[in-house]
Order: C-alpha cells, then structure tokens, then sequence
C-alpha cells in the first residue's frame, strides 16, 4: 500500500507539472517568527497586532476591552463557554457503509505561476481546537473524505465529525463573506453543513462558530474534483453570486483561501505558501 500510494502521489505530481522538484520532506517551519508558536503540535500563526493599511499607512489599532472568543482563541486565552444558536443545528453523519470511493488530501506547494514546487503535506484529520483543519506531514494522520454529491467533499475520520462538510467559514476579521483582489478577507478550512451548489455565503451550523460562538457564514459546495488528473480545486461564491477568485495558501499550518494572499500577508505578517491540492483515493 505505501509504496502504490507513493506512485499514485508521483502520477498526479507528474499531470500537475512537466518538471518537479524533489517533493519536501516535511512541513515548512517559521519557527523564529514570534508570531508563529507550536501548540498542542501544529504551529499556528496570529495576527499582527499592528495593522498596516493595503496602502502601507502605519495605523495603531488597540486591542478591545472585552474580547469575543474569536479573540480569546487568536490569543491563547480559555474560550468562554459556547453558545448554541438555534439556527446552528448540528447535523450527524449517518452511520452508513464506508463510501467505496475515499481520499486523502494532498497539499503542494506551487510558485507564482501555480506550478507544483513540491509535496508538503495531507490535510489533518486533527482540527486545531476543533475550529479549522491544517497541513500536517503525514498519511496516517490524514483526513479521509468522500465526494458527496455536486461539489461536496464529506469528513470520515475528523475529530471534529459534526458538521460533516469540509467547507469554508468566513474569517472573524473579515469585512464582509466576499472575497476580491485588493482584499484582505479570508476564509478558514473547516467542518460546516451543507450547501447548494452556487450558493451565496450561507447563515449555516459550522465548527468556527460552533466554538466562538460567531456569526460567520460559510459554503460547503466548493470542491470540483478532476477526474483526469485528480486535482481539488476549491470555488467560493461571493454574496453578489459572483464567483471569487479562491487563492489557497497556508500560513504555519493553518491552510487559508483568500482573493489576494498577499493583501492577507500585508495584515497578518508571517510567511504564506501559495498551495494546491490532490485528491489520493485511499
Ligand atoms: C486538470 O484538468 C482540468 C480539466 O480536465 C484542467 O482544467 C486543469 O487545469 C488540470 N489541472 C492541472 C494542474 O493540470
Ligand atoms: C508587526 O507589523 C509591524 C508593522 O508592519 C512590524 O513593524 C513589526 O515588526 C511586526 N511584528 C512582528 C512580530 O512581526
Ligand atoms: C509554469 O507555468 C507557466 C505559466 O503557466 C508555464 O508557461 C511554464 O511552462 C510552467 N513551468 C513548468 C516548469 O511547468
């Protein structure tokens, strides 16, 4: 098995890109960036405190009095206890047979053009504080998905099973669920309920709000799965029903989607990797 699946992983290495270079070993570490810290194994990034405008103007912005949990959460502070919406309903996955196709989730790494630069990773079945999912090395601590309908990818080993979607969630920082370019709006990886497809930003039970207790929205149907050469690429759809440019990139291990990484970088600081994804039946 390891050795078919590292084939299939050089197959669909070789249809993303004509000339690779050696795949990485392991995940990329900031590790002297102070605003990159290890926790419970993942190394997570926070923002900048201090903001600068996309047109470089240094503004200070300071820190609320009273913080929500979003907050609490991006500062390593004990969450307040969360607070169930009704309109959030959790929805159980129902304990049906093993679905006959299943996959990993492959992370590489791309240049400027969208060219492979190399494998960094799965996306993990272990969600950070069970809010969103990262980039970790290894296979057996991949996260399985089936496709699931038009556009929908469902979580089977998750620690976070419910909801069992693995869609987007809108940033806490965002201004609004639109993505563009020139924007620095974001959104997170995680387990939300089901969306149609071409849906606008839904008002939708998911693990962000779920533990922050927040309003973000979010939109499961965004994966179009090739069945040629296997890549998983992600569409958001903004509130104007337009379809958004959907940039993946990761920061630490936290895997993002923003239209413009590089405004998002502009107010968050730490390193991003442009990153693409595979699917790898299991
Ligand atoms: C995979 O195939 C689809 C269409 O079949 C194509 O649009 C896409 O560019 C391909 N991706 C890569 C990385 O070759
Ligand atoms: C935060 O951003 C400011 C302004 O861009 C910069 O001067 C400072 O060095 C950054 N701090 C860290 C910890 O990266
Ligand atoms: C990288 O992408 C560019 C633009 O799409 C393309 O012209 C070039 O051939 C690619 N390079 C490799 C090594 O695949």
């Amino acid at each position: 098995m390891p050795s078919l699946f590292k084939v299939f992983s050089l197959l669909a290495l070789a249809a993303l890109s004509g000339a690779l270079a050696a795949p990485h070993p392991a995940l990329v570490v900031h590790g002297s960036r102070p605003d990159c810290k290890m926790t419970t194994g993942f190394e997570m990034c926070f923002r900048n405190t201090t903001r600068r405008s996309v047109h470089e103007t240094p503004s200070r912005k300071r820190v609320p009095a009273s913080l929500t949990n979003g907050e609490r959460l991006a500062r390593h502070l004990p969450l307040k206890p969360p607070t169930r919406r009704s309109s959030a309903r959790r929805v159980v996955a129902s304990p049906a047979a093993a679905p006959a196709n299943r996959g990993y989730i492959q992370v590489l790494s791309v240049d400027e053009n969208g060219n492979s630069t190399g494998v960094l990773g799965y996306v993990s079945k272990s969600t950070y504080a069970h809010t969103q999912y990262l980039i970790q090395p290894s296979v057996d601590d991949a996260l399985l998905v089936a496709p699931s309908g038009d556009r929908n990818l469902i979580t089977l080993n998750s620690d976070t099973p419910s909801p069992a979607f693995l869609g987007f969630v809108q940033a806490r920082e965002d201004s609004s669920s639109g993505l563009a370019e020139g924007s620095s709006n974001y959104l997170y990886l995680a387990s939300t309920e089901q969306t149609s497809p071409n849906a606008t930003p839904q008002n939708v039970g998911n693990s962000f709000n779920a533990v922050s207790g927040g309003p973000f929205r979010a939109e499961s149907a965004v994966w179009t799965h090739d069945p040629i050469n296997h890549t998983l690429t992600a569409q958001w759809i903004n509130p104007d029903t337009s379809r958004a440019p959907t940039v993946a990139f990761i920061q630490g291990s936290a895997i993002y989607f923003s239209g413009d990484p590089e405004a998002f970088q502009q107010m968050h600081s730490a390193p991003v990797q442009k990153i693409a994804f595979v699917y790898v039946p299991a």
